[in-house]
């Protein structure tokens, strides 16, 4: 779907204080074109046909939402970007092709809780984590990339850094007025004046008719979320786990077609220390995965269905 001209001229136009008339025409038009809606928070994207029309879609072009309502990061117009590169990617970081900044954050952890039914090792967040807290922790811009769009557009200091001058240096895409210094992380909540995410994305809070993002704005306090950079529990095998049945160099995962290989749709732990370990990626992939050609990917970029707790129970046997 597209919005028509005049109405994205409209919304060029607009300054911040009258944000919330236009946002409210975006969601009518957004209910008009028969969204498709799973079982998932309310989304304009239709959540069919790959990464490019889910939430990760960080230039959202799969949406009709007007780019120059979102001048708060840098519209690269291109999907991948905002987590690979093709070349010049973080040498420093064993993720795949990763264009990604990260900050030297430290967690708190789940055993920090201190439940007392906790057995295994928990260790600090590893790569097939930190990927992900990149922009789920709210340190980073969601825009902060090492290699942009365009030849010659690398910043070598952006692997161990934020470079705003740098991010800056973005031609913005037509009707995008500007984005100088407003490079912001998700879990910011600044006034809607300076525009950090959460400021229009926060529910009752801010201008309810952007999708609420709080929950999804995780922060670096893990002692609530499922335990990451957790040893797998290979005692427990047997007891209340199961055991996975392919073990490669850096994976260990449950083949469900017998093909010995790590598909979208199989939990898995990885190796990013002295043995497996569950990361947040253990149980979401961030491009979505369909069930079947053509199906909505899976809500929240689950893996696999959680009905009847079916995730859970993969590696829990309870
Ligand atoms: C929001 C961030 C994000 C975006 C956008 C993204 N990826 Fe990824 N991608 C990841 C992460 C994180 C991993 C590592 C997953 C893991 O730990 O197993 C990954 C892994 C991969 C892999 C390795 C194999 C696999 O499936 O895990 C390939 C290939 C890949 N991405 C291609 C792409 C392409 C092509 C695009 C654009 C169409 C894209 N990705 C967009 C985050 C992203
Ligand atoms: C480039 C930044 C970026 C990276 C990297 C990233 N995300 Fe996201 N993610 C977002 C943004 C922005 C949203 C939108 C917030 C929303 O809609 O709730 C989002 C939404 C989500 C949601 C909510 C989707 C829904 O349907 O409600 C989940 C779950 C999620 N991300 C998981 C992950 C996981 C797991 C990883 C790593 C494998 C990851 N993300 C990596 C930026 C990112
Ligand atoms: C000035 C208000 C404002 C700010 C600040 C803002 N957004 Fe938005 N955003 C909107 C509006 C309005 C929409 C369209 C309505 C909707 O989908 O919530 C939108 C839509 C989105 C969507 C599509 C949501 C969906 O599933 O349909 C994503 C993803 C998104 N914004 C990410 C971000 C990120 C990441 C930031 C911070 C870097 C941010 N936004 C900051 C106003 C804002
Ligand atoms: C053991 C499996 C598992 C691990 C590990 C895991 N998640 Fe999730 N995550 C889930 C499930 C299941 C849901 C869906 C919850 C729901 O529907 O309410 C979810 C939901 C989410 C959401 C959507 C917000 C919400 O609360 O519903 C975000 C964002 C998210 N996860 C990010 C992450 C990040 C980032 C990590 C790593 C720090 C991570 N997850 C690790 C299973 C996991
Ligand atoms: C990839 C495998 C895996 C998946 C999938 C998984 N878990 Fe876990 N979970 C673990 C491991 C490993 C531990 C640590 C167990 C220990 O040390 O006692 C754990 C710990 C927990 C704990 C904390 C136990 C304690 O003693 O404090 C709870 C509760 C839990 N998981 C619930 C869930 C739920 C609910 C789901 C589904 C949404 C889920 N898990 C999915 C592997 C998994």
């Amino acid at each position: 779907m597209t919005i028509p001209t005049s109405l994205r001229d409209l919304f060029s136009k607009m300054r911040m204080r009258r944000f919330r008339f236009s946002m409210a025409l975006v969601v009518v038009g957004g209910v008009a074109f028969g969204m498709a809606q799973a079982a998932d928070y309310p989304t304009n994207f239709s959540n069919v046909g790959g990464i490019a029309y889910t939430r990760h879609n960080l230039t959202q072009s799969t949406t009709g939402i007007s780019s120059a309502m979102m001048t708060v990061r840098n519209n690269y117009g291109e999907v991948c970007v905002y987590c690979h590169t093709p070349h010049g990617a973080n040498e420093n970081i064993a993720a795949p092709l990763w264009n990604r900044t990260f900050k030297d954050t430290t967690y708190q952890t789940y055993d920090q809780l201190g439940t007392s039914t906790l057995t295994a090792t928990v260790n600090a967040p590893g790569l097939n984590s930190l990927t992900c807290l990149s922009c789920h922790d709210g340190t980073v811009a969601i825009d902060s990339i090492i290699n942009m769009p365009g030849s010659g557009r690398y910043n070598a200091n952006s692997r161990t850094s934020h470079q705003e001058a740098f991010l800056d240096s973005w031609v913005a895409v037509p009707g995008q007025t500007t984005v100088s210094g407003k490079h912001h992380a998700l879990a910011e909540n600044s006034p809607a004046t300076t525009g950090g995410c959460l400021s229009c994305h926060s529910g009752p809070n801010g201008p309810e008719v952007a999708t609420d993002f709080t929950v999804a704005a995780i922060g670096t306090d893990l002692r609530n979320d499922h335990p990451v950079g957790i040893d797998i529990p290979t005692p427990r095998f047997g007891v209340d786990f199961r055991e996975p049945n392919v073990n490669l160099d850096r994976i260990s995962f449950y083949d469900l077609d017998g093909d010995s290989k790590p598909d979208a749709n199989e939990i898995r732990y990885y190796k990013t220390g002295s043995t497996y370990r569950v990361e947040c990626a253990s149980c979401h992939d961030p491009h979505g995965v369909s069930p079947a050609v053509g199906s909505p990917v899976l809500p929240t970029f689950l893996r696999k269905t959680n009905a009847s707790s079916a995730l859970c129970l993969t590696c829990h046997a309870l």
